[in-house]
């Protein structure tokens, strides 16, 4: 699936930016970045815990409580937040989608 994050970090348009070259330092990572974000935006209704009357339509399974869960549905978390359908409610800002997208781009895609 690498192909895909870079397919899309590539279509975000020519600019220098830390999504294509992945040089910020320190680089985003789970623990300084992804998780805070998906637990401030994602777990409240895709939450393992959760049962499913708390999930507010979320499928049951779809959860991204840990690193692994990123890695099982990296290429989902980001066509959804990429094409701004997830959170359904919107949330966060444009600032917080670039570094996420630049996260997933980054960190994640070199992990899959
Ligand atoms: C208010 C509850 C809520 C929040 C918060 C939320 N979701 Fe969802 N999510 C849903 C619902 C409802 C569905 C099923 C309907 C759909 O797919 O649009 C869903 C489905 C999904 C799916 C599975 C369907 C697919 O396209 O593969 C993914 C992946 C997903 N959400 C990602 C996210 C991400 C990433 C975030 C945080 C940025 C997020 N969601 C935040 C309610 C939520």
């Amino acid at each position: 699936m690498i192909w895909l994050l870079v397919l899309l970090a590539c279509g975000e348009g020519g600019d220098d930016s830390a999504t294509e070259t992945c040089d910020r330092t320190p680089p985003l990572t789970y623990e300084n970045f992804g998780q805070g974000f998906l637990r401030t935006h994602c777990t409240g209704c895709h939450g393992a815990l959760l049962p499913e009357e708390q999930r507010e339509g979320a499928p049951l399974g779809v959860d991204f409580d840990t690193w692994g869960d990123v890695l099982n549905w990296a290429e989902r978390i980001e066509v959804r937040t990429g094409e701004e359908t997830m959170p359904p409610g919107g949330g966060p800002s444009a600032e917080e989608r670039e570094k996420l997208a630049e996260w997933m781009a980054c960190d994640v895609a070199e992990n899959l």
